[in-house]
């Protein structure tokens, strides 16, 4: 019987070294497509190298919370709330710790994807509904809009253990 990653591609975040690494070794040994995550570009091009990894990555980190970090609501949300606040202050140590790789992260508004109708079931329209009448800009986020977010975080050299909020204001009402 063949393995379950035959001709699957892997992507391994901390594949250039230790048990990132034997994983990345092994998967490629059971036929996958191998290509690792780095944070220091000469070793990962190295390693993939001598590897026979079919490619490689060195990164800046850019993580994604969301504005429930800032503002909770009361609809069971809690755990997801502390999480994303987490995730803001590991950017905040990682930017110190993992210097001069640079970790920011985006906290978007609630953003009109298809996450919405996969949490909320039936209730996504008329949550939609209730949300947009009381966000200043009357609509949801796009996801056209977090994602060029994103894009300026990951390109703007100086942007260091930052949150960007692009959430239309929702933190205000
Ligand atoms: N949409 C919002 O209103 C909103 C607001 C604040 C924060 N966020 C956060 O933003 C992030 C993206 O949300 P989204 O709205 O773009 O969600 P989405 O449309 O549901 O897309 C989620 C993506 O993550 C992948 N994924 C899910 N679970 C995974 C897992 N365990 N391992 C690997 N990949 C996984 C999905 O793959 P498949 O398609 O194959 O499942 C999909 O590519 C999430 O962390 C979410 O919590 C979203």
């Amino acid at each position: 019987m063949g393995s379950i990653l035959q001709d699957r591609t892997v992507v391994i975040f901390g594949g250039t070294s230790g048990i990132g690494l034997a994983a990345a070794q092994q998967a490629k040994a059971e036929g996958a497509e191998v290509i690792v995550v780095g944070f220091n570009a000469e070793g990962a091009e190295r390693v993939a190298a001598e590897n026979g990894f079919a490619g490689w990555r060195a990164a800046d980190v850019t993580f994604i919370s969301g504005a429930l970090a800032d503002r909770p609501s009361a609809q069971g949300t809690a755990v997801l709330a502390a999480a994303s606040a987490a995730m803001e202050a590991l950017a905040r140590g990682l930017a110190l710790e993992l210097a001069p790789v640079r970790v920011n992260t985006l906290s978007p508004g609630t953003t009109d994807t298809p996450l919405l109708a996969r949490t909320l079931g039936a209730h996504r329209d008329a949550y939609v509904a209730a949300l947009t009448e009381k966000l200043p800009q009357r609509r949801l986020g796009t996801a056209e809009e977090a994602g060029a977010a994103v894009v300026f975080l990951m390109g703007s050299g100086f942007m260091n253990g930052e949150t960007l909020h692009v959430d239309g204001g929702a933190r205000l009402v």
